[in-house]
């Protein structure tokens, strides 16, 4: 399994962003997790389309797209055009969950899945096989810089476990409040891929990612 690293933007200093994203990337950061809030299926409103375009290339990085956006089946075509390697949609916010992550697939992106706090483990289920990544939601997705929920971990746990029942190659994500201090039991609930915004771009972006890495190394 690989073990990924992907700093969250939404926490980065916009003023200097292509030189924040070499410094992960330099560092071993493989994905750049891009937060995309619609005001509607979360309070907050974020960055879309334009913004991903115009860092698409800074770095060779994944742009792990994170949909946070009310019927994102609408969007999805948009993303690709603008740069987006993976797509991540949540369960809660699609009428219709499957014909979502076809899209994804019919358009050669890779597909995630997301659940909030408060959805269940299982909801994935009649999902797993048809996704690349399971995104479990660590903190109520919206903003930067909450406290980790530490229920996710058994969430964590369930879902590597039905993945491995089944034989099948499916990353788990998780995301908010992921620090230095905690991301051990996230990986080993199971999760592969950590999203970290303020632990990353909070402070020397390069440092951080290096510090990240290197624990992530371990579990390879
Ligand atoms: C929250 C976003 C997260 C967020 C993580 O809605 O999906 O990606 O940026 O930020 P931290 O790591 O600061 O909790
Ligand atoms: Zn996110």
């Amino acid at each position: 399994m690989n073990y990924i690293l992907a700093p969250s933007i939404l926490a980065a200093d916009f003023k200097s962003l292509g030189q924040e994203m070499k410094k992960t990337w330099e560092q071993g950061a493989a994905y750049l997790h891009f937060d995309v809030m619609d005001g509607m299926f979360v309070p907050s409103i974020s960055f879309g389309m334009p913004v991903l375009a115009s860092i698409k290339g800074a770095t060779e990085q994944v742009m792990d797209v994170h949909l946070m956006v009310h019927e994102p089946i609408r969007y999805i075509e948009a993303f690709k055009k603008a740069g987006a390697d993976l797509v991540t949609v949540h369960l809660e916010a699609c009428e219709d969950v499957q014909a979502a992550i076809d899209k994804i697939r019919t358009l050669g992106l890779k597909a995630g899945l997301s659940i909030c706090p408060e959805t269940s483990s299982e909801s994935v289920k009649p999902f797993l096989n048809d996704v690349d990544m399971i995104l479990v939601m660590s903190v109520h997705p919206g903003f930067g810089g909450q406290k980790f929920i530490p229920e996710s971990l058994d969430k964590i746990r369930r879902i590597r476990e039905m993945i491995r029942e089944r034989d099948l190659c499916v990353d788990i994500e998780v995301d908010g409040g992921i620090y230095l201090s905690n991301v051990r039991e996230v990986l080993n609930a199971g999760a592969n891929v950590i999203v970290a915004g303020s632990a990353v771009f909070g402070g020397d972006s390069g440092k951080n990612t290096r510090d990240f890495m290197e624990i992530l190394r371990e579990y390879e």
